[in-house]
């Protein structure tokens, strides 16, 4: 009997090309964003795929296109209507930084989407990942990658069995992704190795039996599957109240807009806060406190409309939603936080975080 070849080395190597390749062909996914190698349309896509699920990025990628066609017309933008159009994918950061990272590459660039990896390396919101991807699919040019799914793949091909998040973890992955690459047709190749990471080398209950590497993995032959890639400490949550409150003057809702720093920055939301009180009545007292800090009016607090549970990050938090009427003084305008009282119709058109949007249309509906 033969030895089974060891990672890496030449014949291991050129099997794995060839069968990677030849399952891709056969299985690969028919998806918006693969349908051109523009490497605008490449860095968008990828963008949204980081830290979202690909059916989630579907319908989101469809509508950023129809708005925002070229890097030029995003660049061009207002920051409010990106905003808008990301609403609902999280990680709102990923939205302010591809928008300044267009009008770099227009004003720096001439509106040409630079075809290096250091280059791109210095635009908002691109690391190592979104320009080896941007490089490779978009200009086939010779770029490793490694992100989720491929970092699950490679531990578990090669049997790295310590924590592949930290630096000794991350720099033998990042030379295995480089050692892989052939000499061509990398555009497919990388994104071969992403589509078996995600449809077969799944992080639970990997499909070993479907696998075409499955020989090759050191992982598979064995039986560590489940082991690998170690999974580092479970996030601790953490519970927290908070309120939001819907202030009406007139048939008007005070919203404003999330600071710098602030969890949705850029995003609208209603007056929210950290509720500190149990009780009717104290809550009460610290709803008129709270909105009067955060916005510089008097309300009257009514009743409680709704309960919402929602994550983020590793806080679980329950928002109290609560309707008040305004009483007296005048909105804290024109300083960093804008702030205005909007006809509950006109919310359409503002970016609102998740629960902002969720309130927005219980009021609208009723
Ligand atoms: N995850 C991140 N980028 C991807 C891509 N291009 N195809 C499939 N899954 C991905």
């Amino acid at each position: 009997m033969t030895a089974a070849p060891e990672p890496l080395d030449s014949k291991w190597k050129q099997s794995f090309r060839r069968r990677l390749l030849a399952w891709y062909a056969k299985h690969k996914r028919d998806l918006p964003w693969r349908r051109s190698t523009n490497p605008y349309r490449v860095w968008v896509s990828e963008v949204m795929l980081q830290q979202t699920q690909v059916e989630t990025v579907k319908p989101y990628f469809q509508r950023f296109m129809k708005a925002f066609p070229t890097v030029k017309r995003l660049a061009a933008a207002d920051e409010q209507e990106v905003l808008r159009l990301w609403e609902g994918l999280g990680y709102y950061r990923r939205a302010r930084g591809l928008h300044a990272a267009a009008q770099e590459i227009v004003t720096e660039h001439g509106g040409r989407f630079p075809g290096d990896v250091a280059t791109l390396q210095k635009l908002p919101g691109i690391g190592r990942y979104t320009a080896g991807a941007i490089v490779s699919i978009a200009f086939d040019t010779r770029a490793p990658i490694l992100e989720a799914n491929t970092i699950r793949l490679f531990a578990r091909l090669i049997g790295y069995r310590d924590d592949p998040t930290r630096s000794a973890g991350q720099k033998l992955l990042w030379q295995t992704a480089e050692d892989v690459l052939p000499r061509k047709d990398i555009a497919n190749f990388n994104q071969a190795l992403m589509e078996l990471g995600s449809l077969v080398c799944k992080p639970t209950g990997p499909l070993c039996e479907k696998c075409p590497v499955a020989s090759l993995c050191v992982a598979c032959q064995t039986n560590a599957q489940e082991a690998i890639p170690l999974s580092t400490k479970k996030t601790k949550f953490t519970d927290v109240s908070e309120a939001a409150v819907v202030v009406r003057k007139n048939g008007h809702v005070l919203v404003r807009q999330c600071g710098e720093g602030e969890r949705w920055a850029g995003l609208w939301d209603f007056p929210r806060f950290p509720l500190e009180n149990e009780g009717p009545l104290f809550v009460r007292e610290e709803l008129i406190t709270k909105v009067k800090q955060q916005t510089g009016v008097t309300i009257k607090p009514g009743a409680l409309l709704k309960t919402l549970k929602h994550g983020v990050t590793r806080f679980r938090i329950t928002l109290d939603c609560y309707d008040a009427q305004f009483e007296s003084g005048r909105v804290r305008s024109g300083g960093a936080q804008p702030m205005r009282w909007s006809r509950p119709d006109e919310l359409a058109e503002l970016p609102l975080s998740t629960t902002g949007r969720k309130l927005a249309k219980l009021i609208a509906d009723r």
